[in-house]
């Protein structure tokens, strides 16, 4: 049996792209393998706190006061929702050519030293291997080719932070042009979902 983690993080509710996209991916692996497990996280309606002064130590230091112990135990919950995942889904919209505040304060919680990863005589190592994540992109413009490419700081720096614990096995569905009008959209949906169902068919054939 599977154990899915599914987070998302779209300030847009019901009208999001990846939201949709990513109910999409989880439907489908439900449909391959219907005893699969399921967490889901929304980082935006749940609101993690940004680290701050008062903070900080719990994920990075000694935590000593209730306002670091609980951000411990935060990112302990966080991390161990993260250990007991195979997949990862992640919306990760496009906010100002990176990925959205709520999600970044995910990542400031999970990537924890010695926990998620480890500095070592040949430089940091990942803790988390043998995962794989499924990261749903929208973005109202187009980043994936031409002039845009060079202002895309979402998928390399997911690609950065995820690997940096680990998961290296990360496959992207992107959701592009999607404030280029309804026509774009819908057409920016239907690429998505024909990769999204390749994606479930191939990882149904082997879920290893
Ligand atoms: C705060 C904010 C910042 C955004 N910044 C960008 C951007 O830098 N580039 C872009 O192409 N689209 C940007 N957009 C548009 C979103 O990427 C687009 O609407 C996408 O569909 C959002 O995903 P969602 O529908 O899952 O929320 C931004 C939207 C918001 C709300």
């Amino acid at each position: 049996m599977s154990h899915i983690l599914v987070i998302n993080s779209s300030v847009s509710g019901d009208a999001s792209v990846s939201r949709t996209l990513v109910g999409d991916i989880v439907r489908g692996l439900i449909e391959a393998q219907p005893d699969v497990r399921l967490t889901c996280r929304d980082v935006d309606e749940e609101g993690i706190p940004h680290l701050s002064a008062v903070t900080v130590a719990g994920v990075r230091g000694v935590a000593a006061t209730a306002a670091e112990l609980a951000t411990r135990d935060l990112s302990d919950e966080l991390i161990a929702e993260l250990q007991a995942a195979d997949i990862v889904v992640i919306g990760a919209p496009m906010y100002n050519f990176s990925i959205p505040s709520s999600l970044r304060a995910w990542f400031d919680h999970v990537l924890r030293p010695r926990v998620t990863f480890a500095y070592s005589a040949a430089g940091p190592q990942g803790l988390l291997t043998g995962k794989r994540a499924i990261v749903v992109q929208s973005r109202g413009g187009l980043y994936s080719e031409g002039p845009g490419k060079a202002s895309d700081f979402q998928e390399p720096y997911l690609k950065q932070l995820l690997g940096f614990i680990g998961i290296d096995d990360v496959t992207f569905i992107h959701a592009e042009k999607i404030g280029f009008g309804p026509e774009a959209r819908e057409l920016a949906l239907a690429g998505a979902r024909e990769r999204i169902a390749h994606l479930v068919a191939e990882l149904a054939a082997d879920p290893a």
